[in-house]
C-alpha cells in the first residue's frame, strides 16, 4: 500500500535504529538523521528482558542477540574487601518470565540494530539545530546549513534532545508548555564506563563461563561503586559511579556539558585507577584494555517530561523520559515506544491530516506514559537500593539484600513485567513464561489488508 507521507526521526540511537527497523517494515518512508559522523564505540553494558524479547522475537532476531549477548544466572554484590554481600538469583525467575536477561555492550547491540536498517537511510555528521513547523509540513535544519521537510517528525535524540528544545520553544511563546516541562533535568551522579577489548580468561576465569558474570561492589570509603559484567568475546563492560552530591554536581559544568564523550574521562579514570577491583586486580586493569576512545564519561540524569508531542513532531526515549539506568529500564521503555508509536503511524490514512497525526501521537502516549512513569519510579527506587549512599539508603540495602524473602523481590518484577508490547502489523509471537501479559490487539488497519490478501 502507498503511503504518502515522510517521517524524519532524528537521532540514531536505540530508539531512532528500532524505528527506522519497523517503518521499514510497514512501509512508510522515513529517513535517519545522526549527528555522530560514524557507529560509535562508546557504552558499557546494556540489557533487555522480558518486557522487549517479544519484539525481537517477532523480528526474527533472538540468535543474533543471544550471540552478543550472555543470559543472568546470578548477581553478586561484593564490598570493597571482595566480600559477597548479596547473591542475587536472576535465573529462578526465567521459566516464570518466559524469557532470560540478557547482557551486551552498546556497540554490539548499536551495530546489530545499524544493519536492520538499509544503510542509504541513515545519514551520520547531519547535526540537527531546530525544528520549523508549518501548517502543512515540519523542517530540520542541520549544523551544516543544509535543511529538509518531512510530515511528521520523530525526536529520537536522546536525553538533551535539540527537538524537545525546539518544540518545547515553541509551545512556550504559545504559552502552552506546563512549568514542568520548563525545569531542567534532575542531576544524579555521573559514571565512567567502557567496553575491554580481549582480556586473558587464564587470568579472569569468569570470562570463560557461558553466563554473564556480574559483579557489582560498594566502596563505603570514597562513595564510589564499581559494576563489571562478561559479555561474549572475553570482554568486560564495566562502570564506575561516583556518587557526588548534587550540589557538588549542579558546579560540575566540566561533565554537565560533555554527554555522551571521551573529553574529560582521563581524569576520573586517574582517580578511580588504584581501587581494588571486582574480578581481582584493580581498575586500572579494565582502564589499560579499554581504548581510550571507547571510554566516556556521562552525567546520569533523570526527568519525565509532560509533553511528548506538539503540531507534527513527537518524542520518543531519552528525549521524553531519561531515567537513572540502575533499574536496566531507560533502553527498553525507549524501544517500547518506538514500537508502540510505529504501531500508531501504520493506522494514520494514507494522506493523514493534522488532525489525523495529533490523534496518532494521542493514542500513543496514553498507552506509554503510565507505563514510563512506572519504569522511571522503579529505577529511582533501585537506583537508591544499588547505589545511594546516605545511611537510610546504606540500611535498606542491607534489608533488601539480607532479609526480604525473594519472592517479595519477584514480585515487585511482576508488574513491569506485564507489559510487553509487540508489533501489531506483524504476526504476534504466543506469550512465554507463567506470568499474565497485558492484552494486545492487531492493527485494524492490517487485519483488513491480510483480509484482502487471504481473500486473494
Ligand atoms: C554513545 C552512547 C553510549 C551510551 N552508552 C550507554 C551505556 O553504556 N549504558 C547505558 O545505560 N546507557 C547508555 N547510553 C544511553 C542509552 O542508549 C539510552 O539511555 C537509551 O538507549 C535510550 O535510547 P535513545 O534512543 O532514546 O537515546 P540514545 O541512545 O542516547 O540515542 C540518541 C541519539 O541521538 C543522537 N543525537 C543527539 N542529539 C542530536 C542532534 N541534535 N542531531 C542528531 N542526532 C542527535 C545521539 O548521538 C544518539 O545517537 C548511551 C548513549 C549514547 C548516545
Ligand atoms: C556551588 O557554586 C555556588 C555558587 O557558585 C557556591 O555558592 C556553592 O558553595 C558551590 N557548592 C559546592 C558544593 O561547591
Ligand atoms: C577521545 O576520542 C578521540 C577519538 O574519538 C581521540 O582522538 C581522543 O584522544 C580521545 N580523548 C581522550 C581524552 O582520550
Ligand atoms: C552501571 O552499572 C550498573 C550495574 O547495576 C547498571 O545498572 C548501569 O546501567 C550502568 N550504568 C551505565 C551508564 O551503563
Ligand atoms: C482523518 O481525518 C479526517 C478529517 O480530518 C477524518 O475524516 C478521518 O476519519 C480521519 N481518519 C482516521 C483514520 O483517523
Amino acid at each position: 500500500m502507498p503511503r504518502e507521507f515522510k517521517v524524519l526521526i532524528a537521532g540514531g540511537g536505540m530508539a531512532g535504529l528500532i524505528l527506522g527497523q519497523l517503518l521499514e517494515l510497514a512501509g512508510i518512508e522515513y529517513m535517519i538523521f545522526e549527528k555522530a559522523p560514524r557507529p560509535t564505540t562508546l557504552g558499557s553494558a546494556m540489557g533487555f528482558g522480558p518486557n522487549i524479547m517479544p519484539l525481537f522475537e517477532q523480528l526474527g532476531m533472538l540468535e543474533d542477540i543471544a550471540k552478543i549477548s550472555k543470559l543472568v544466572d546470578h548477581t553478586l554484590v561484593l564490598d570493597e574487601d571482595l566480600n559477597v554481600v548479596a547473591d542475587i538469583d536472576g535465573k529462578a525467575m526465567r521459566k516464570k518470565l518466559g524469557y532470560g536477561h540478557y547482557i551486551f555492550s552498546r556497540p554490539d547491540m548499536f551495530q546489530l540494530l545499524l544493519s536492520r536498517v538499509p544503510a542509504h537511510k541513515v545519514f551520520f555528521s547531519k547535526k540537527i539545530l531546530t525544528v520549523e513547523e508549518e501548517i502543512d509540513k515540519v523542517t530540520l535544519k542541520f549544523s551544516d546549513n543544509s535543511q529538509i521537510s518531512g510530515d511528521i517528525c520523530v525526536g529520537a535524540d536522546g536525553g538533551y534532545s535539540a527537538v524537545r528544545q525546539s518544540l518545547y520553544r515553541s509551545l512556550k511563546a504559545r504559552g502552552i508548555l506546563p512549568r514542568k516541562d520548563m525545569e531542567d533535568l534532575t542531576f544524579g551522579f555521573y559514571n565512567l564506563l567502557g567496553t575491554t577489548n580481549p582480556m586473558d580468561p587464564a587470568k579472569y576465569p569468569a570470562l570463560a563461563a557461558p553466563d554473564c558474570k556480574i559483579e557489582l561492589m560498594q566502596r563505603t570509603t570514597t562513595k564510589h561503586a564499581l559494576h563489571t559484567f562478561t559479555v561474549p568475546g572475553n570482554r568486560f563492560c564495566w562502570n564506575v559511579t561516583n556518587h557526588v552530591q548534587t550540589d557538588e554536581g549542579a558546579n560540575c559544568t566540566v561533565f554537565r556539558n560533555s554527554e555522551w564523550g571521551n573529553e574529560t574521562a582521563q581524569s576520573m579514570c586517574n582517580e578511580v585507577r588504584d581501587f581494588k577491583a571486582p574480578f581481582g586486580g584493580t581498575m586500572a586493569d579494565y582502564i589499560d584494555a579499554t581504548p581510550k576512545e571507547a571510554i566516556s564519561i556521562v552525567m546520569l540524569e533523570e526527568k519525565l517530561f509532560k509533553t511528548w508531542y506538539g503540531s507534527r513532531t513527537v518524542l520518543v526515549g531519552d528525549a521524553c523520559h531519561k531515567m537513572l539506568p540502575s533499574a536496566g529500564q531507560g533502553a527498553i521503555n525507549a524501544i517500547q515506544d518506538a514500537v508502540v508509536l510505529a504501531n500508531n503511524l501504520y493506522d494514520l490514512p494514507d494522506r493523514p491530516t493534522l488532525k489525523n497525526i495529533s490523534f496518532c501521537f494521542n493514542l500513543y502516549r496514553s498507552e506509554r506514559y503510565p507505563m514510563a512513569k512506572m519504569a522511571f519510579q522503579l529505577s529511582q527506587q533501585q537506583s537508591k537500593l544499588i547505589s545511594g549512599q546516605s545511611l537510610t539508603d546504606r540500611m535498606k540495602r542491607k534489608m533488601a539484600f539480607s532479609y526480604i524473602p525473594q519472592f517479595v523481590q519477584n514480585k515487585a518484577m511482576e508488574k513491569p513485567n506485564a507489559y510487553r508490547p509487540q508489533v501489531n502489523f506483524l504476526p504476534m509471537v504466543p506469550d512465554r513464561g507463567t506470568y499474565k501479559v497485558l492484552q494486545r490487539r492487531l492493527s485494524k488497519r492490517y487485519q483488513e489488508e491480510m483480509g484482502v490478501s487471504k481473500a486473494v
